[in-house]
This record gives C-alpha cells, structure tokens and sequence, in this order.
C-alpha cells in the first residue's frame, strides 16, 4: 500500500483551515518505522479562544445552526456518515498510517462507526421533554434543551470512533463543538471536519484544534464559555478536568477513563470459544483499548489446560505492518507507551509472574512489542493492579465465585467486566454483583451504538452511546405556567 495523502493539518475554524495564531507546528509520526507523516498546526490557548468564540456565535439564538429544525440536523448527520461511507478506504488508510492500527481492524471500526452515525442521527428529531401535572392550575412542562459549547477532548486509540461518538452526540443534541483531538493522532479528526462541512455543518459548528493537553486542551477545561467537556484518556488527566471544571464554571463533564477489566472462565465454560475470546479481549488493537481484559480469572479446575491453550494461541498472531492485509498485530502508538508497555513486563517478570510467551520488543524499528502471557499472576502484583495498554495477558487463578466476585471488585477501575459460563445462576450473580458499566456473557467486546457504554469508580463519569450518551449534552428546564382564571 503506498502511503495515503495528507490532505489537511491545519487548525479548522468556522469551517476555514488556518495556521496557529504562534506560527507553531508538531511533527506526526507512522509508528510502523517512526518517519514524520507531516507537521500539523499547534494550537494554543489563543486557538482555542478563536475556536469557542467561532462555536459560542454558532450557538446565538438566532444562528442557522440554532433556527435548523431537529429533523434536518438529523440529515446532516447522515449525510456525515454517507461521507464517511465514500472515503472509508482512504480514512482506514490514513488511521492506520498515523496510529497503527491494523488496516482491517480500522476497516471494521468505520463500518461500525456508520452504523453508529445512523443510529445516533435518529435521535436528532425525538429529544422530548414531558407535561407534568402540578399543583391543579400551574401547566408544566419540561424542555430539553443543548448544553452550549462542548469541549470534546480525544484519545489516541480510536481516534476515527472517538470522533465520531462525541461529535455526533453533542450535534444530535443540538450543541456546537471544539475538538482537541490527541497529539499523536491528529490527522483522522482533520479529515472528518472536512467532511462535516461538507455535510452541510453550517461554520464553527464544529471546530478542532490540534495540539498538546497541558496548551490547548487545558485551556478548553478552563474556558469559561465552554459549558461541557466529554474526555476519554487517562485517570490522571480526567481528575485534572473536573479540578478544572470546578475550578472555573463548574461546566459539566463526561469521563471516560479506562480500566483494569475482569474476564472471570469458570470450570464449565467451553474453552474453544473462551480461549480465543480472552485473547481477542487483550490483544486486539495491541491491547490499547480501555476495555482490555487485562486480570484473565481462571478456574483452578480448567487452569492448566487453559494456559496452554492461552499460550498457543498467542503464538499464532500474526505480528506486522499494519498495512499489510494479513496483519493481525501491530505497533503500539508510539516509542513512549512502548517504553511503558515494556517496563510493565519488566515488572511482571522481577514480581514473581511466569513470562510463557512474547515479553520482547520486536525487531528495532518501529514500536512492536510481541503479545505476551503471564500466568500464575496473584493480586498483588503491579500487572494486576495497573493499567498497562498494552499486549500483556495477566492470567490469575481462582476457586469459588464468590471470591473472584470479591477478588474483580478489588480496584478502583470499574469500566467492564466479562464471564464464560454455561450456568444461569453464575451469570445472574456476576452480573448483579461486579462493578463495571458493562458486563459481557460468554462474549467480550460487543457494542451497540443503542446501548450506554461508561465505568463505574475511577473509570469515570457519565455515558456515552444509546439516549443517554445525547441526554449527557441537554439541559432540562422546567417551564411553569400559570393558568388560573383568577389573575
Ligand atoms: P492522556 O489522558 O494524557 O491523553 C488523552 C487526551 O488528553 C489527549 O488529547 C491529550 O492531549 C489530552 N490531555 C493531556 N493532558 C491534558 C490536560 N492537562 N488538560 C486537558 N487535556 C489534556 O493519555 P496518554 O498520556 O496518551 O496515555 C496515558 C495512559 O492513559 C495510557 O497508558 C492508558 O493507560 C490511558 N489511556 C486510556 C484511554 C482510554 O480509552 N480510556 C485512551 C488513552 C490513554
Ligand atoms: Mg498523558
């Protein structure tokens, strides 16, 4: 495949491309080799100044935006996707050049990503309040009205789907938007403004600004004209945004924060589905997903036998450019979270946990890290209690379900949480007992753009998808009148 072109790395407001206010640019790198892609606008506190006040005027009462009837902004959604639809192949491409994501892997997420779109358009026309009886004489009712100006702050792991999911949302809702997409990752998010606009998106509807988070994305956290920031990254920096929040108009914000995810196989599940699963569930994306399950809880029974099969399996992944159509595995998004990954594994090794496949860097171009299984891993150690976005299976050992109940809830992550069963009551107890914002059943990584997907505990606050991920941009306002006949 030869490189696909990069059509846009400038600042996008008001629908025009502009350079940053400082001259400034960042270099954008393919992790595959790690060559410089192309060097992108960086944006600023001073950008993002220009970009909330091009998105606050988009929002006045009487802007086109405003005045458009719900059921056209649910066309201009569609029309998005239908975009999105033609130039699938190209912005596949182009995910996988600046991030590393295998090709068909981001072939798949687009796909989903239209579906997503559709579903999240028909919401645009069916935002509806309620009339409420008060007090005999009083009429009430509730309106359900945009929040204003949202700042949506993106990760570098899907950089195409987490576009999609909060743009779309807070547009549905009817708000006006600044995006931050993340530094490593910019070139997907400046694509799909271009074809918002195309869409039909009136100006500074939708702006972005790409840069670093302690310039351009702190100052969107702080701006006092954005009404709400929906962010997905780390713990670290979501806690900052809600200092941030608190700190200037308590705007409103939405977390989502990764995880530290329980997939529990008890002694009955049938391992020719569970095996692969638990891999997929790790692996794929190189294991740079929030919901990864990274603490694998394996009946004693079926333990030994389980790890063997675990280890073959990972043996079998097809490590490469992601580009290449056979790929199954490629780099991580760059040489830091590579630093990272391998640090945990040095951990994992020195803390007592048996390395039975992977656990090395592959080659020394490049950020690949072979997928790599840890077994007899106990609660303690630092692979089992911290995040790792990366491709390391943690496999752990329990007896009971009551204890691995316990044993899962034992951290502050809370974002999912998965069981391989074929017995009714041990579904029914996991999936009342365990705390995460979504439970899988003899399945893993399974979304609907119908079904609200956040965390429990320090993996966040809030939810996105389904009617709630559009109620997290509304407002509600009661509206009371009076209609007594004796004024
Ligand atoms: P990060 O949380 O620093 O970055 C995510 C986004 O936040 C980027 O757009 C970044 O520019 C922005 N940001 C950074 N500092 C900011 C600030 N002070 N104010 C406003 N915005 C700011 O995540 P990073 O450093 O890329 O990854 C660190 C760890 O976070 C990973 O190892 C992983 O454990 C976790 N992570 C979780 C993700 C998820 O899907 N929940 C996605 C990416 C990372
Ligand atoms: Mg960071």
């Amino acid at each position: 495949m030869s490189a696909p072109k990069v059509k846009y790395t400038k600042i996008f407001i008001d629908n025009n491309w502009v350079d940053a206010r400082s001259g400034k640019t960042f270099d954008t790198y393919n992790p595959h080799d790690g060559s410089v892609i192309a060097k992108v606008a960086e944006g600023d506190k001073a950008d993002i100044d220009l970009a909330v006040a091009a998105a606050k005027r988009a929002f006045h009462r009487n802007s086109e935006w405003r005045l458009m009837d719900a059921a056209e902004r649910c066309k201009v959604i569609n029309k998005f996707g239908d975009l999105l639809l033609r130039d699938a192949e190209y912005l596949a491409q182009l995910e996988s050049y600046n991030n590393g994501m295998v090709l068909n892997f981001a072939r798949h997420f687009i796909a989903m990503n239209v579906d997503h779109i559709r579903y999240i358009a028909s919401l645009a026309d069916k935002i509806q309040g309620d009339t409420i009886p008060a007090r005999g004489d009083l009429f009430t009712y509730t309106l359900k009205q945009p929040i204003g100006v949202c700042g949506l702050i993106l990760p570098w792991n899907g950089p195409i789907v987490m576009f999609t999911w909060k743009v779309c949302a807070a547009l549905a809702a009817g708000c006006t938007v600044v995006v931050k997409p993340a530094e490593q990752t910019p070139l997907t998010a400046l694509a799909l403004a271009a074809l918002l606009a195309e869409a039909g998106v009136p100006p500074g509807v939708v702006n972005v600004v790409p840069g670093f988070g302690p310039g351009a994305g702190s100052s969107l956290t702080h701006h006092p004209d954005v009404a709400k920031i929906s962010f997905t990254g780390s713990v670290e920096v979501g806690k900052l945004i809600q200092q941030a929040a608190g700190a200037s108009n308590l705007k409103r914000v939405t977390l989502e924060l990764g995880g530290k995810s329980p997939l529990v196989i008890m002694d009955d599940a049938d391992l020719n589905k569970a095996v692969p699963y638990a891999a997929q569930a790790i692996f794929s994306h190189q294991g740079q997903i929030c919901i990864a399950a990274s603490r694998l809880f394996v009946h004693s029974k079926i333990y030994d036998e389980f790890v063997k099969k675990a280890v073959e399996y990972a043996k079998t992944i097809k490590i490469g450019n992601p580009c290449e159509p056979t790929t199954q595995h490629g780099p991580q998004v760059d040489t830091e979270m590579m630093t990272k990954i391998l640090g945990y594994i040095e951990k994992g090794k020195k803390e007592g946990a048996k390395l039975l496949a992977g656990g090395k860097r592959v080659g020394n171009t490049g950020c690949y890290i072979e997928p790599t299984v840890f077994a007899d891993v106990t609660d303690d150690m630092t692979i089992a209690k911290e995040e790792i976005f990366g491709p390391v299976q943690s496999i752990l050992k329990f007896d009971t379900l009551e204890e691995v109940i316990d044993r899962a809830n034992n951290t502050n992550y809370g974002l999912a949480a998965g069981i391989f069963t074929n017995n009714v009551e041990n579904v029914l107890q996991f999936s009342k007992h365990v705390e995460a914002g979504t439970v899988w059943v003899n399945t893993y990584m399974e979304f609907g753009p119908q079904a609200p997907f956040g965390g429990f505990k320090e993996s966040g606050i809030g939810r996105e998808n389904g009617i709630n991920g559009v109620e997290a941009y509304l407002e509600v306002k009661t509206v009371a009148i009076n209609m007594s006949k004796k004024l």
